[in-house]
């Protein structure tokens, strides 16, 4: 039931710092991730794995993509994310020693259900990320790690979408304390960013008047794009599917390095772009390289609203509008930065009169190939 609020969708995105929060109760004791539901998975195994492969779809897929960097780094683990639909017909190489992670919300998805059972049949090990239980993935995997969201209703996935990030996140940081790759403090400090997520992200949900506003100032708006790097580049591509999904409005999203190969061609005076900008605090390198694409795009008279952590002040100079998020270690900024890119979607929507909970030609649950 929506109790009260308007929109599922509207109670879904403020239901978010409790989705995290579920996903993770119970599962950090004592510095240490305890996931029972992976017994099945020796330490043996686990430190015998030679690649991983995400399969998904939609937002699912981009939940896989921010959390391929997060296992690569910390697990030292070749990580590939997957379309689920395009995985099956490549004939993709498969042995016992490849696993193969899907992720779904409803669990039902059928070009992931079809894409898990193939992966099975080549030998693969399979372990199922889904948010409802006894659902037809989790049944056809080898074990299954759930995420405590709740019912998902609207048909755009908010808060699974965090949920997934926080238990792939858990999976990855049960993975590099078992193969050795990261010191018992790096794990605890971590383990700490992940569990400061649900506050932070409080924080973020009290701050959204000014995406209100910005929603409805843009409400006529065309086209919109995103921009973002690293772990941000997943979440310019979820900022645009939810924009498309959402409010119909003609959306895309880049990698910010990939502008100068091609896409900046698009940029002309008005064209809105949404640029997630990487920590200052962050690898070195990133935060300057997208402040000047910011000032590249705004020389080209891009209206620029930045998405950026509290205190960097080096891309006030170039953006019309500056949405922050508070300071989080790098590889935790995609699940706080996500948020006012949906709130936009969703404001967006009802700034135009649309149905925000079931947009045109969407099911929630995609059960035919
Ligand atoms: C986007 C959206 C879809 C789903 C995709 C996968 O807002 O909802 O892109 O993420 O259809 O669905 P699940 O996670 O149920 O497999």
């Amino acid at each position: 039931e929506k109790g009260g609020w308007s929109s599922f969708m509207r109670k879904e995105v403020a239901e978010q710092p409790e989705a995290v929060a579920k996903t993770l109760l119970g599962r950090v004791v004592d510095g240490r991730v305890v996931i029972p539901e992976l017994e099945s998975f020796g330490d043996e195994e686990l430190r015998g794995i030679r690649r991983i492969t995400l399969i998904a779809c939609g937002t699912a897929a981009y939940a896989g993509m921010v959390a391929k960097y997060a296992i690569e780094q910390w697990a030292r683990v070749p990580v590939e994310v997957e379309l689920s639909h395009e995985f099956r017909y490549r004939e993709p190489v498969l042995d016992e020693h490849t696993l193969v992670v899907s992720i779904s919300q409803s669990g039902e998805t059928m070009d992931t259900l079809m894409a898990v059972k193939y992966a099975r049949e080549q030998g693969a090990r399979t372990i199922s990320i889904c948010n409802t239980q006894g659902a037809t993935i989790p049944r056809e995997s080898d074990a299954v790690v759930y995420t405590h969201a709740g019912p998902e209703v609207a048909v755009a996935s908010t808060k699974a979408f965090v949920a997934q990030i926080a238990a792939l996140y858990l999976f990855g940081l049960h993975l590099a304390r078992v193969r050795g790759t990261l010191s018992a403090e790096a794990l605890a400090d971590q383990l700490a960013e992940l569990q400061a997520v649900p506050e932070k992200l409080e924080a973020v949900l009290a701050e959204s008047e000014k995406v209100t506003q910005l929603a409805h100032w843009m409400a006529d708006t065309r086209s919109v794009l995103f921009l973002g790097r690293h772990v941000g580049y997943p979440i310019a591509l979820e900022g645009a599917l939810k924009l498309k999904e959402l409010a119909y409005i003609h959306a895309e999203g880049f990698a910010a390095g990939e502008l100068k190969h091609g896409p900046i061609a698009l940029i002309e005076p008005g064209q809105p772009v949404f640029v997630v900008v990487p920590s200052p605090r962050g690898s070195a390198a990133l935060h300057p390289k997208v402040v000047s694409n910011i000032q590249e795009i705004r020389a080209r008279g891009a209206r620029v609203i930045a998405i950026a952590e509290e205190g960097d002040a080096a891309v006030l100079p170039f953006a019309d509008e500056v949405l922050r998020i508070p300071l989080a270690a790098p590889l935790f900024e995609p699940l706080l930065a996500v948020v006012p890119l949906q709130i936009f979607a969703m404001e967006l929507s009802q700034a135009k009169g649309l149905d925000v909970d079931q947009p045109r030609n969407l099911a929630k649950s995609v059960t035919v190939e």
